[in-house]
């Protein structure tokens, strides 16, 4: 079965690639490489032994996106990744992000509408909770208001995605990711920020390898045990295998509504200071870092009930904080060779 990974060259879009060839799938990739490299391309192929059928494409090209479907007419399911997503990005230039991840969004569902059986899996976030008002978060907490251009698109890009199912023949499932962390454990692939990284454990790993100078943690006054914001840290490869069960739930025609919501992290809260501390310890090494103000837009705490996706995906998260870490760890130590050539 042909499998479309849009956005397959980025970080857990390459990750959950090599989990769709583990599980014997064919797998056509489009990247529009604006935030990823084709050498990618070569680490999955390191991995599982085949290389994806690769298409660079940018999917707001309407005409492009056209063309691709009638060229692969036999495509049985869809993981749409392709989106910007960063946070701070998106406040400064927002219709980047609303031409970029609705724009993309509507053309590809657009074609799976003409099909006679479309299976979706649309990459969501945790962000579309805001700050919730009751840990663990389940599925039905209030959506709130998005903090940023970038949460809005993920939660307009639901609602699309649930008017659309109803008077189609598309199928989908919404993954709400917690936060992802880590490397495949062979460190053929993994994160590849571009410039300064705006998420804790890459700019943690950077900072460990000597690259950058020192942590800034971005405040300690929160009203959490340590003062320091707490999170829902997943390995990426669980992650990546959660949409491999959930693309199967729509293959086999399990799925029990037309868009099906499910939260995907390990259903753990980690402080700032707690990931510091593990990373210390999975690299043997002190970590510098600052307390510095806190950082416009974060909430305090957000991690996953993940009961739902236990029981109705039977997907259960399977690395600790630390095994993650030290994927991580690993990923940076074996780039940063790769880089230094
Ligand atoms: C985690 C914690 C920071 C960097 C983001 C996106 C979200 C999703 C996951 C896409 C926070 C603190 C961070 C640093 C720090 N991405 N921090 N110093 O903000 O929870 O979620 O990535 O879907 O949409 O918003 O992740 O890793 O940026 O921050 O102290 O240099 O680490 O304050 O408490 P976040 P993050």
């Amino acid at each position: 079965m042909k499998i479309l990974v849009t956005g397959g060259l980025g970080f857990i879009g390459s990750h959950t690639a090599v989990e769709l060839q583990n599980q014997g799938f064919d797998v056509v990739i489009i990247d529009d490489l604006s935030n990823s490299s084709i050498e990618v391309l070569e680490g999955i192929s390191r991995i599982t032994g085949k290389t994806p059928a690769f298409e660079k494409l940018d999917l707001r090209e309407k005409s492009a996106v056209q063309d691709f479907f009638k060229r692969h007419a036999d495509i049985s399911g869809v993981i749409h990744f392709a989106a910007s997503k960063a946070v701070g990005e998106s406040v400064e230039n927002p219709l980047l992000y609303y031409e970029n991840n609705i724009g993309s969004l509507v053309y590809l569902l657009q074609e799976l509408e003409k099909k006679n059986e479309a299976n979706f899996i649309f990459s969501s976030s945790c962000t579309v909770y805001g700050q919730a008002g009751k840990m663990p978060i389940t599925e039905d907490a209030p959506i709130q208001e998005a903090v940023s251009p970038y949460g809005n698109t993920k939660q307009i890009g639901e609602e699309i995605i649930k008017d659309v199912v109803k008077v189609s023949n598309i199928n989908a499932v919404l993954l709400r990711y917690f936060n992802p962390i880590g490397a495949h454990p062979s460190a053929e692939i993994g994160e590849l920020p571009i410039g300064v990284p705006q998420n804790l454990v890459p700019f943690i790993t950077q900072t460990g390898i000597g690259l950058r100078e020192e942590l800034s943690v971005f405040g300690d006054d929160y009203p959490t045990p340590d003062g320091t914001c707490i999170r829902d840290y997943i390995h990426v490869v669980d992650l990546a295998k959660a949409h491999v069960v959930a693309l199967q739930r729509l293959l086999q025609k399990k799925n029990t509504e037309k868009a099906e919501v499910f939260n995907v992290g390990t259903g753990k809260g980690s402080s700032v200071l707690e990931v510091i501390k593990a990373f210390e310890k999975v690299s043997g090494q002190k970590l510098p870092y600052k307390i510095v103000g806190r950082r416009s837009g974060d909430i305090t705490v957000a991690y996953a009930n993940t009961n739902k996706a236990n029981a109705v995906l039977n997907w259960k998260a399977q690395s600790t904080l630390e095994e993650a870490l030290t994927s991580a760890w690993k990923w940076e130590q074996k780039i940063r060779k790769v880089l230094a050539k």
